[in-house]
């Protein structure tokens, strides 16, 4: 088999690196990272998706303030316990670093999705704006994951945005055609790329009937 191993080390190490350090990415590594993005498939290959990178310090900032609003009044105050080191006590910690460090992040990264209705939503009730297609967004999203992955720069998929997204496409000028399917903070991370923690593939799959494995 023609296998590349190093493919199944890196997409078994993407994990939410929530630590950035505040310095530049070159716009070399940030369109490496795109133009990978873009190699996703999409319905009829229609390529339903656009980018727009908030790098001035001003426009980080004005994104900060609404992120940690956003994050907290939905999350509440974070009553973090430095004794407690389970999953979910580190994920909290990671997360009031990203909240409170979002304007030092040097690319956030807005990825935007034509709209577009669901097959599944007859014409009648097509009332509104339709949401983006995000089935067409996120294998570019995970595109972007990978690569940032693959060339040592941490990234983060966020969706807080949806509490503030009118305020986001207005201030950003994002037309209306768009919606706002994931921010994701881009840098050179703090931590390391450790294995990401996800059940076996054995365990979630099932053969000819649900709840039957292979025999
Ligand atoms: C649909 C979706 C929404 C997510 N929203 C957020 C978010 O708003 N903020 C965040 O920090 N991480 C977010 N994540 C990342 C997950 O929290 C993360 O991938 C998961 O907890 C596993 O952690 P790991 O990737 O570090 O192993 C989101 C992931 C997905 C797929």
């Amino acid at each position: 088999m023609d296998e590349n191993p190093r493919f199944f080390d890196l997409v078994g190490s993407v994990r939410a690196m929530r630590r950035l350090r505040p310095d530049p990415v070159p716009d070399e590594l940030l369109f490496k990272v795109l133009n990978a993005g873009v190699q996703a498939p999409s319905g009829m290959n229609t390529q339903p998706w656009s980018f727009l990178v908030i790098r001035k310090p001003e426009e980080k900032q004005w994104f900060a303030e609404h992120y940690k609003a956003a994050v907290e009044s939905r999350l509440g105050a974070f009553d973090l316990k430095d004794e407690d080191d389970s999953p979910m006590a580190r994920q909290m910690r990671a997360l009031h670093y990203q909240m409170n460090h979002m304007q030092d992040f040097p690319l956030l990264l807005v990825v935007c999705g034509l709209r577009d209705w669901p097959f599944k939503v007859p014409k009648a009730e097509r009332v509104g704006l339709a949401p983006p297609n995000f089935g067409a967004i996120y294998p570019c999203v995970q595109n972007i994951l990978l690569a940032c992955r693959a060339l040592g720069l941490g990234a983060a998929l966020t969706t807080m945005h949806q509490v503030f997204e009118a305020e986001l496409m207005e201030r950003f000028e994002i037309p209306v055609e768009y919606g706002v399917v994931v921010t994701i903070p881009i840098g050179y991370p703090l931590g390391h790329f450790g294995p990401v923690t996800r059940k076996p593939a054995e365990k979630v799959t099932y053969f000819d009937r649900w709840g039957q494995g292979a025999s």
